[in-house]
């Protein structure tokens, strides 16, 4: 890895290449922070039109058009953690899939590391407690050779529970009793997405790592959203392309690829 030139990162993006660097990692790209921007995805997107390096970030205070899965808004204001990271991956499309997974596994890890016992939930949420921490928006665009470039947007709670979104059972780690300082935690996702990122050439330790994190709700009934797509089923459990599997109503088992699941506590 080589240094990049660090010249517009700012303090805050120079204190998280010095954190980086206390962890024996020379971070090889820009680390750009902004107080405001609409959204760090879509800033990390225009940059890609410039060629910059893998591994650029972008990271924002506050976002006014942050985004978040299946088209909907990610509320950003002041004191939670926006962060989005540029990759180029080289693997083959099948283990492509694993992607999203592991950056759920880093997400999850770098929590872990600030105090909170955090865990996965297919795709790539990650909870505490089943409340939301942690939002991930993969993004890819593709060339003539297949995909080129994947913006990775990384959202976590970490301001006090007043600042969360009211629409969905979200948590945070300030609420959950966890003392944040949102450069060591942006240090920390970034440092262990570089260890899973490059564990995707061993997709058997993704895997073993991601059900090992993962919310214990297989055998439980579940209800996955993709675009107008609703699937009523028990989840039976992730196969090895990244896939939820289904147990339709039917008997009839179907593997999911993409979408939002959340758990139907029925009775
Ligand atoms: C989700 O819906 O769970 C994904 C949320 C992803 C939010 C992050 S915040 C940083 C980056 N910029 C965005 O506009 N979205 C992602």
């Amino acid at each position: 890895m080589t240094q990049a030139d660090s010249t517009s990162e700012g303090p805050v993006g120079l204190g998280i290449r010095a954190l980086l660097n206390d962890k024996g990692i020379s971070w090889p790209a820009p680390i750009h922070h902004f107080d405001v921007l609409g959204s760090t995805s879509d800033h990390l997107k225009r940059l890609v039109q410039e060629s910059v390096p893998e591994w650029t970030v972008v990271l924002g205070e506050q976002q006014t058009a942050g985004r978040g899965r299946q088209g909907r808004a990610w509320v950003s204001p002041l004191g939670n953690l926006y962060l989005s990271v540029l990759l180029r991956p080289q693997v083959a499309p099948e283990i492509l899939g694993l992607l999203p997974l592991a950056a759920g596994i880093a997400v999850a890890e770098a929590i872990s590391e600030m105090g909170g016992d955090a865990r996965v939930k297919w795709p790539n949420d990650v909870l505490i407690r089943d409340r939301k921490v942690a939002g991930i928006l993969a993004e890819g665009s593709s060339g003539p050779r297949g995909p080129e470039s994947i913006v990775l947007g990384i959202g976590v709670n970490v301001a006090p529970a007043q600042n969360l979104p009211e629409e969905m059972a979200a948590t945070s780690l300030t609420a959950e009793g966890a003392s944040v300082d949102r450069a060591a935690l942006a240090a920390s996702v970034l440092a262990r997405l570089t260890v899973w990122y490059h564990a995707l050439a061993q997709p058997p330790l993704v895997l073993e790592r991601w059900r090992a994190l993962s919310v214990p709700w297989w055998g439980r009934v579940v209800e996955i959203t993709s675009g107008a797509v609703r699937l009523r089923g028990i989840a039976r459990g992730m196969d090895d392309r990244g896939a939820l599997l289904l147990e339709l109503p039917d008997g009839a088992t179907t593997a999911v690829f993409s979408g939002e699941a959340r758990e139907l506590r029925l009775g």
